[in-house]
């Protein structure tokens, strides 16, 4: 790292003169990092790509405004020496993104069609392709231009103009091209972009997705300018009085000559208020990079937290000559962690983790998930009372660590593979570079479960991997999910935190303990509960799991109970169940018709699950009293019948039609059960704390559905043609109360600036396209999104089912 000398401090402090004089002008080389999601063109299939297209003797591929001269797929013919015409094949469609076309397509039952068609969820994927035309104004000739992709799923392969400009493999880390010599500016004329997916080699054993999925940014910048991922924020001493904070910066030169540089680093709390302003110059030899060390404070710190998501930035000024030629921002927060033999300590606290364990995808809309949708899971997390996310099994999407960061939730970001291949090793330096300036990490994970854990070779490869992250990341602790077992061999021996996966099987994670009392144990995820949002009994031809008894799979307790180990055992850290949402694929017990997993405790829409309640009880201390069953049971009547009971209250009371069956003493952590005969009408749970009651619990017996209910998260959206209002459909009685049965087809329909991106109703075993603007409601309730477009205005949704009576709600675009 370079240090600044007492030369350099001098130097710096005159220049505060002048920096406060106001000398230094912002000139229009700026940093500008504009969205690049509007306006792509997709084909799906493989194009027959013959030759890798370099740069011809003539200025290279010329593709815009050729027409479409075969039937063929074929998109690029040799034409004459030393250029080469792309002709398209004629069904490209306007997509913007993020784009995922696996979820666009139709459920298919061949076990010979792609790799694990059950696992992610017979879903075909494929290979496609995205385009897209845009035009370079002459006056950005000079600057650094690139092009970064925050995820493509996956394989892919970026030409512009033609010239091939390289290839990622990996679904999960984002690439990053430098297109500034291959771009056409100004009337040099248009530019194209050309990127293959090819989708049809998995990563994982859950739904990946496939295309673009994620953001694309276009990026200019100054040829001197900050580093991609190029700042590191700690606060290595904090104390309430101070922190201290260290910036490290590193700038690219990219001129031909030396630069003589001056670093502006301002520390600004979250009132946009600057509260510390260090400054350092050096000199930057052409075609070089360097790495600045700075160290500023915070007096009195705002500390970050889950429940004080406090925030500060540090503004860099990259200053050339007196003019500022390139700005950058690095959101950063100050808080102590430490992962420890006594479990998690946040700020000097012990901190029980409260995890959810979560795959990216949601209804409707597959893996693209637009940034809207992402805050919405999160909300919703947080509501049930976590506050950590585990971004299992590979890094997430950058906002959404954002989102981490200002909602505040803890979160484990996990390494795809265990590898310290060339581009393993990447990979891992990818993810700790883009997130190492986020306070919501506290940890990160390897790999998981992967099967060459414990052996020798997986030994030496983890110790590469951990060495590699200490060196990028000194202040965070390395950890693998390892299913217990397979943490011999001296595996566990060179994580700093050993990860138990359904540690609570024999109490391994305990029995550990007593054999290595020094040993740092951390839960990485539990659980693993399967169950069909409001069914109450296995069901093989539709894939419905019961919320009544635990079947399947054999290695994890009921919702809640892994958390009483965590209580018991404060050193176990905390805990990730597995998991909050049900996703699309690995459908454990089921094959087909199953089509999504069963182990959320909300299911792929957000609606909740009995098992929500088990930790809602567990995480808050909002009085909780949740009974199931549903009690609409015509047929059943005189029969017995088992009600359950998740709740944190100290007594429950069950009393049907007004009628006491008895109190039960609570267990924590534990569901309480009741037997009695089954009677239509009103069943009651009244919630006791200190003999009063706090909270009560209800499940009535309804009659037909009659009408429709729609329930908006928002009412307002931003014409920004990305912002999403999640809009959850009721089937209810002529009481208005929810018929937990009701299966009614459900029609849309939209006026206005707004589109239907997706729908979906949690049924694991329902083939219906998510991409309709109709769908049955499942157990009483269905989903539908509804898109701004780039528009201000009225939007209305209407929604129709025979025999039922319709609803509308009205959505403002504009804010
Ligand atoms: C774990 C694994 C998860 C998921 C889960 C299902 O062992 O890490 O990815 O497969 O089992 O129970």
């Amino acid at each position: 790292m370079k240090k600044i000398g007492v030369f350099s401090v001098l130097v710096l402090l005159s220049l505060v003169d002048v920096y406060g004089q106001d000398l230094i002008q912002t000139n229009s080389s700026k940093r500008i990092r504009d969205n690049f999601d509007f306006n792509w063109q997709f084909h799906k299939g493989d194009i027959a790509i013959k030759k890798i297209v370099k740069a011809g003797g003539q200025g290279g591929i010329t593709d815009v405004n050729v027409k479409v001269v075969t039937a063929r797929d074929t998109i690029i013919n040799y034409m004459d020496a030393g250029s080469y015409k792309i002709f398209y094949p004629a069904d490209w469609k306007q997509v913007n993104l993020p784009h995922d076309w696996a979820v666009e397509g139709t459920f298919v039952h061949d076990n010979s069609m792609g790799n694990q068609p059950a696992v992610s969820g017979y879903l075909p994927t494929g290979t496609g392709f995205y385009r897209k035309e845009f035009e370079i104004p002459e006056t950005d000739k000079g600057k650094k231009i690139s092009i970064e992709f925050d995820g493509i799923f996956r394989n892919s392969t970026v030409w512009v103009n033609g010239h091939l400009m390289g290839n990622h493999l990996s679904g999960y880390t984002p690439s990053n091209y430098d297109l500034t010599d291959v771009l056409r500016y100004g009337n040099e004329g248009k530019n194209v972009i050309l990127v293959k997916a090819d989708a049809s080699e998995y990563e994982g054993w859950w739904y990946e997705g496939a295309g673009i999925y994620r953001h694309v940014w276009l990026i200019k910048t100054n040829r001197l300018h900050v580093h991609r991922f190029g700042t590191y924020i700690t606060t290595p001493q904090v104390s309430d009085a101070e922190a201290a904070v260290s910036i490290s910066t590193t700038l690219k030169n990219e001129y031909r000559e030396t630069k003589k540089i001056t670093l502006v680093s301002k520390i600004v709390n979250s009132n946009g208020v600057v509260i510390d302003t260090k400054i350092a110059s050096d000199s930057l030899p052409a075609y070089s990079q360097m790495e600045i060390a700075q160290k500023g404070q915070i007096k009195n710190p705002l500390l970050w937290s889950p429940e004080t998501p406090n925030l500060y930035k540090v503004l860099t000024e990259v200053v050339d000559n007196s003019n500022i030629v390139d700005t950058y921002e690095t959101t950063f927060g100050v808080r102590t962690i430490d992962v420890n033999k006594n479990g998690v300590f946040l700020n000097g606290k012990l901190y029980p983790v409260k995890g959810t364990c979560n795959h990216q995808d949601f209804a409707g809309i597959g893996v693209a998930l637009p940034d809207k949708i992402n805050w919405y899971k999160l909300k919703l997390l947080k509501e049930v009372g976590s506050n950590a996310y585990r971004c299992s099994h590979h890094l997430p999407t950058p906002e959404l660590l954002n989102m981490c960061d200002s909602m505040g939730l803890l979160v484990l970001d996990e390494n795809r593979f265990l590898s310290s291949s060339e581009e393993g090793i990447k990979d891992l330096t990818t993810m700790l570079y883009r997130d190492r300036n986020h306070p919501c990490i506290f940890m990160w994970s390897m790999e998981n479960e992967e099967w060459i854990q414990g052996t020798v070779q997986g030994t030496r490869i983890l110790e590469t991997m951990v060495a590699t992250t200490h060196k990028i990341d000194p202040t965070r602790k390395a950890t693998a999910a390892m299913n217990h077992g397979r943490n011999d061999g001296g595996y566990s021996d060179v994580l700093d935190v050993v990860g138990y996966n359904y540690g609570d099987k024999q109490l391994a994670y305990v029995k550990d303990k007593e054999k290595y009392p020094e040993r740092v144990l951390f839960c990485t995820e539990s659980t693993s509960f399967i169950s069909t949002r409001g069914e109450y009994a296995n069901n093989w031809e539709k894939a419905y799991v019961s919320n009544l008894s635990k079947w399947e799979p054999g290695w994890g307790p009921f919702p809640g109970e892994d958390w009483a180990d965590i209580v018991k055992y404060p050193y176990l850290g905390g805990t990730f169940v597995w998991t909050s949402f049900d996703y699309r694929g690995e459908p454990t017990p089921y094959q087909w018709p199953s089509v999504t997993s069963h182990f959320g405790f909300m299911d792929i829409c957000g609606f909740p699950k009995d098992g929500y309640y088990a930790y809602k009880a567990a995480w808050t201390n909002t009085p909780v009293v949740h009974i199931f069953p549903h009690w609409n049971w015509p047929g059943k009547e005189g029969d017995s019948i088992q009600v359950h009971c998740y709740s944190n209250c100290e007594e429950i009371e069950l009393l049907l039609n007004g009628k006491s069956i008895g109190k039960q003493k609570a267990v924590p952590y534990t569901k309480l059960i009741w037997k009695l005969i089954y009677k239509p009408g009103k069943l009651e749970a009244r919630g006791y704390k200190k003999g009063k009651v706090v909270t009560t619990g209800i499940v009535e017996t309804t009659t037909a559905p009659a009408q429709i209910n729609l329930n908006s998260d928002t009412y307002k959206l931003k014409a920004d043609g990305c912002d999403v209002a999640v809009i959850r459909v009721a089937i209810k009685d002529g009481k208005g109360r929810v018929v937990p049965t009701a299966d009614n087809l459900v029609k849309f329909s939209i006026e206005g600036p707004g589109t239907i991106i997706g729908t979906g109703n949690g049924n694991p075993g329902s083939h219906e396209p998510d991409k309709a603007s109709q769908r049955k409601a499942f157990n009483g309730y269905c989903l539908v999104l509804v898109q701004s477009q780039k528009e201000a205005g009225e939007i209305r949704l209407k929604a129709v089912s025979e025999d039922l009576k319709e609803t509308q709600i009205t959505i403002t675009a504009g804010y």
